[in-house]
């Protein structure tokens, strides 16, 4: 006589109700862990989608700032402000990035004084800026110069916060920019400007539609980034890369891009142990909305599922073209 055999655990016990899947989640996804990147127009009453981002718009500080009223009221903490540079401004040398009536400066006081409690994150990098799209100053070869580049870099880092930008955010990929970025705003004793390093940003071709929208696209050409943005293939480096910004002063680091990446969070996060973020970028959001538009995948729990998953690697937090919807799935 054979007796039956019982599973001796039976982890579908917990699953079956509510009450417990609840009690055993291990995380949550909440709108503060998400930061809000938008993309700002010169002019007024200005609105233009953008068609490699179904959704997504590029707007005029007057809207820009009903849109941020929302994310704010949503519980969003932060938000990642891309200018939409004329290009009669862009030029070899990038001299209208740390122009103290650019864009962006105008776009951080106007927003922090309308919404003094909402974190303006600005991005720290020369491509909306130079006629050829890089994100820093090229020799003839067209190789983009380190140490020049930093120099740019450290003064467009010092407007943004000379403007009111609660973080600056590199995320040029120069070697050494960190450090330099935080001895002048030491030396300008802007103390509590904080410095969310982009430490790990891999030459992504997921970034494709990002740089439609903020229009650098064309100006790249067939050009790429890869002698200063990270080779895909590579895990360790991003380590070393984190371990340099955070001992030249960096606040945060961010991962980037984010799905294809979310093992390089978790190694991050488990070695440094500091506030960690990673950007779910334009490409991923781009295939996300290809599939809703098709009806291939439920949006609103995609969604939800992406970035719980985020959270699950190991980020503190993410930054997604997805924050106000997900904000507002969350609120129900
Ligand atoms: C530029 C910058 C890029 C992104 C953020 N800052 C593009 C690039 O490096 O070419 C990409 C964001 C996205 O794809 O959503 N320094």
């Amino acid at each position: 006589m054979t007796t039956r055999q019982f599973p001796v655990t039976r982890l579908r016990r917990m699953r079956r109700d509510d009450f417990s899947r609840r009690l055993m989640r291990e995380n949550t996804l909440t709108p503060a862990d998400l930061i809000w990147p938008v993309f700002v127009l010169d002019g007024e009453n200005q609105r233009e989608a953008v068609p490699s981002m179904p959704g997504v718009e590029r707007l005029s500080l007057d809207l820009l700032i009903e849109e941020a009223r929302e994310a704010h009221l949503l519980g969003i903490p932060a938000l990642a402000l891309f200018p939409v540079v004329d290009a009669s401004l862009k030029s070899e040398l990038a001299e209208e990035a740390y122009s103290a009536s650019g864009l962006v400066q105008r776009s951080v006081r106007a927003l922090k004084e309308a919404l003094p409690a909402l974190g303006i994150i600005t991005d720290v990098a020369l491509d909306p800026y130079t006629s050829h799209g890089q994100d820093g100053i090229i020799d003839d070869e067209g190789y983009v110069l380190n140490d020049r580049t930093v120099e740019t870099l450290l003064k467009q880092a010092l407007s943004h916060a000379e403007a009111g930008a609660d973080v600056v955010a590199p995320s040029d990929m120069m070697d050494g920019r960190i450090g330099e970025i935080r001895r002048v705003l030491e030396k300008e004793h802007l103390v509590n400007t904080r410095i969310m390093a982009y430490s790990a940003k891999y030459a992504s071709r997921y970034y494709g539609p990002f740089r439609d929208a903020v229009g650098s696209s064309a100006n790249l050409g067939n050009a790429d980034k890869r002698t200063y943005q990270m080779d895909p293939a590579n895990g360790d480096e991003a380590l070393h890369e984190v371990a340099l910004d955070l001992a030249e002063g960096a606040d945060m680091v961010m991962i980037k891009p984010g799905m294809p990446y979310l093992d390089v969070v978790r190694r991050v996060k488990d070695e440094l142990k500091v506030p960690t973020f990673a950007y779910q970028v334009s490409g991923e959001y781009a295939m996300h909305m290809a599939a809703f538009e098709n009806g291939w995948l439920d949006a609103d729990s995609v969604i939800l599922e992406s970035l719980t998953c985020f959270k699950r690697a190991g980020a503190d937090g993410v930054l997604t073209y997805f924050a106000k919807r997900a904000a507002r799935l969350l609120a129900q």
